[in-house]
């Protein structure tokens, strides 16, 4: 069965009941490890002008997942398996919560567009500690996404990432700190110069692992270029643009929750890759989230400066095969130009 005929059975589902039955079968997926090889192999599109070599790791292609799809870091190998180049887990949290009340997802089929409002969900840092030691993708880099509970008071944010720094570093390859999502009160109040520098200087102190920062696409332009330089003069290894937006006159007919991604965030999301890779390119690694949806958009954050990108909502829209179908494009679009590895192509519109 294609995607295109699964669809419109899964769109009947509520978008978070479609998101779990998701889960369910990549959970069964990465418990036949002969299936799930077979999937890797057909998905995964192996040509090295798509390799890269970041802190140490070899990436075998520059789509990662993005966060909030595993958010407890239960089906990591099978989203590996889809032929991702990366992985990033969570947002996890230091103590378990069970985020807000649902329903708390919400498509917009039409402008390819989700909405949601989950707030952190999830099982906690122990439990993700535990299942990544049981089981992670062998030979595709694994990022921790880490943010504080809801509980925690935003003048005491720092030590719920201090305890996910020290409890996770043996977890993962890099960590990302996410003080974006719009769905944790005060969480983006930690936007700011001195608490994002504290947050990344402790995670320096306490993990060898490279430490990025995620931003909210609703900064000011002038914001973000601050915010992303102090991060990266606190030891900020890289910075992943963009969270969801709040900006709710993208979806008329919105209502006024939650985060909204996909195609009405592509616009904004390049736009700040552009205005901080202005400043920081060449000095950190830059990530680009929000509205991929094909090679071509692929092609055009890679030129921008980005040298990773992830995907979340159009994996929903277009379907697991849309990984490969980005990486083979990006192999055309670098033939046709003539570049021979994603070095010449990162920042070659800049
Ligand atoms: C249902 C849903 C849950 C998300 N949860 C998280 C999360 O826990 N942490 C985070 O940093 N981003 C989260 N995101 C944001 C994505 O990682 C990404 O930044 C955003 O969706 C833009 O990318 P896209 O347009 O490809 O979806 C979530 C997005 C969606 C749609």
């Amino acid at each position: 069965m294609s995607y295109s005929q699964l669809r419109p059975l899964l769109f009947r589902l509520p978008p978070e009941t479609a998101h779990e039955l998701a889960l369910r079968a990549l959970g069964l997926l990465q418990g036949i490890p002969q299936l799930c090889r077979s999937v890797r192999q057909r998905l995964t599109v192996t040509d090295r002008r798509l390799r890269q070599e970041i802190w140490g790791l070899e990436f075998g292609n520059p789509v990662g997942m993005a966060a909030g799809f595993d958010k407890n870091g239960g089906v990591a190998t099978a989203i590996a398996a889809l032929g991702f180049g990366f992985v990033e887990v969570g947002t996890v949290t230091p103590r378990p919560q069970p985020g807000n009340p649902r329903p708390r997802v919400f498509r917009f089929a039409d402008q390819e567009t989700l909405q949601n409002a989950l707030g952190f969900n999830n099982s906690g840092m122990e439990a993700m500690r535990k299942r990544l030691k049981a089981r992670r993708p062998a030979g595709v880099p694994l990022g921790i996404n880490i943010g504080k509970n809801k509980v925690t008071p935003v003048e005491a944010a720092a030590e719920d990432y201090v305890a996910l720094f020290g409890g996770l570093a043996d977890s993962c390859d890099y960590f990302v700190v996410n003080v974006s999502s719009p769905n944790t009160p005060g969480l983006r109040s930690l936007q700011e110069v001195t608490s994002v520098q504290g947050i990344v200087r402790k995670g320096r102190e306490l993990s060898s692992r490279p430490i990025l920062v995620k931003l909210a696409p609703d900064l000011e332009d002038h914001e973000a270029v601050e915010l992303a330089c102090a991060a990266v003069d606190a030891g900020a290894a890289g910075i992943v643009l963009t969270n969801t937006t709040t900006d709710y006159s993208l979806v008329p007919g919105a209502a006024r929750v939650g985060g909204l991604s996909g195609r009405v965030l592509k616009n904004r999301s390049f736009e700040l890759l552009e205005r901080v890779a202005a400043e920081l390119f060449g000095r950190c690694l830059l990530v680009s989230v929000g509205g991929v949806d094909s090679a071509e958009e692929a092609y055009r954050r890679l030129r921008a400066g980005a040298s990773l990108l992830q995907i979340y909502t159009a994996l929903v829209f277009q379907g697991p095969a849309l990984v490969r179908d980005i990486n083979r494009g990006l192999v055309a679009l670098m033939a046709r130009e003539g570049a021979k590895s994603l070095e010449e192509v990162i920042g070659a519109d800049r």
